[in-house]
């Protein structure tokens, strides 16, 4: 089958598309015919190893230490289930799933197999495989910080900074779903999107500060990297939350003591796909309450532009891989 294979750390062009082996379901497993999938900031970090501050030997111990464990890149996909193991109920071939691979990846192929337990979720009526394949980075990641680690709650002032990326549309959509009323911080040539998806206020952070103006926030989530404790807490209610997706290790590890008990809480950490969520997902988009943004579609065969285009850091929402 035809991959995106990487065997060494570096820049867009260290990827290549390669004919190797497709993979064998195992009795537990199910083979997916992939048709879309997506490179992302997932992917740029396990390609350049450029991770957040602290981050960098952790990566490498994930990815692989001297060079990718794991060949294939691709933490989101969509397709069709081709055959499935003996000990697999759930799924049965044709069944049209969306995933999230999580440390398995391989979505930048024309086939994986996942366990029957990973990520996966039926895909949602009426929706493409396109944008089937780009639910769940953004999608599981703005839910589980806004709903697990801030408990969101209808009414709160919720502020999104790094609102026109992939986690920052789907955090702006889900906190509006949750009853928030919602601030995104994005640069001006963003503005009307991130307006068109509901943020009730747009901050242009070229021209405006968030931090300036006297507003409070009952919760705000990072998804640029601009916004530390020290930045953001002066604008947190009493018991605001900072909820940084973008954090270091240090603040990972310091969450837990410059927290004050009772009062303004800072939470780091990482998502991890599930079935359950993104079945949750699935069912918002159905309703047209979630719509994952397409920035652009590139081919397998022209990967490594889309990464180099993800490199930017411009991107608006997600950045497809068209594979069928
Ligand atoms: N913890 C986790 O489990 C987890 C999961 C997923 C992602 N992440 C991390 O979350 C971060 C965001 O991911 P993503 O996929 O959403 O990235 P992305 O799609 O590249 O979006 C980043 C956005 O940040 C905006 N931005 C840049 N500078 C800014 C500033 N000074 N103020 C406000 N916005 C600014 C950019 O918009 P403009 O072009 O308008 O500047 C861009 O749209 C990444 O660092 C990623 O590694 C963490």
């Amino acid at each position: 089958m035809q991959a995106a294979v990487y065997t060494q750390y570096g820049p867009p062009s260290v990827v290549s598309i390669q004919n190797i082996a497709q993979p064998e379901p195992k009795a537990t497993e199910v083979l997916i015919r992939i048709h879309a999938s997506a490179v992302n900031s997932g992917d740029m970090r396990a390609r350049s190893l450029d991770m957040p501050k602290g981050f960098g030997f952790i990566g490498r111990l994930v990815f692989g230490l001297t060079g990718p464990r794991k060949p294939v890149l691709g933490v989101e996909l969509s397709g069709v289930i081709e055959s499935v193991g003996d000990k697999v109920s759930a799924f049965k071939p044709g069944d049209k799933i969306f995933a999230a691979p999580e440390g398995a990846m391989g979505g930048h192929a024309e086939f994986q197999t996942l366990r029957k337990d990973a990520a996966i979720a039926l895909i949602p009526k009426g929706c493409s495989f396109e944008t089937a394949a780009v639910i769940s980075f953004g999608g599981i990641t703005a839910l589980q910080f806004l709903r697990d680690k801030g408990e969101i709650k209808r009414g709160d002032k919720v502020l999104v900074n790094g609102a026109s990326g992939t986690v920052g549309l789907a955090a702006v959509q889900l906190a509006k779903h949750f009853g928030a009323h919602v601030s995104g911080v994005c640069s001006g040539r963003n503005a009307q999107l991130v307006r068109s998806i509901g943020a009730d206020v747009v901050i242009d952070y070229t021209t405006a500060d968030f931090t300036e103006g006297g507003a409070r926030y009952d919760l705000i989530l990072d998804a640029a990297g601009t916004a530390p404790w020290s930045r953001a807490r002066p604008v947190l209610t009493k018991t605001g939350r900072l909820l940084l997706v973008n954090g270091s290790l240090c603040d990972m590890l310091c969450a837990p003591f410059v927290s004050r008990k009772n009062g303004k809480r800072l939470m780091a950490g990482v998502a991890m796909g599930n079935a359950k969520d993104l079945r949750f997902l699935a069912d918002l988009v159905a309703k047209g309450v979630f719509t994952p943004i397409i920035d652009r579609t590139y081919p397998l065969s022209d990967i490594a532009l889309a990464h180099a285009y993800v490199d930017t850091g411009r991107k608006k929402g997600s950045v497809v891989i068209s594979v069928v």
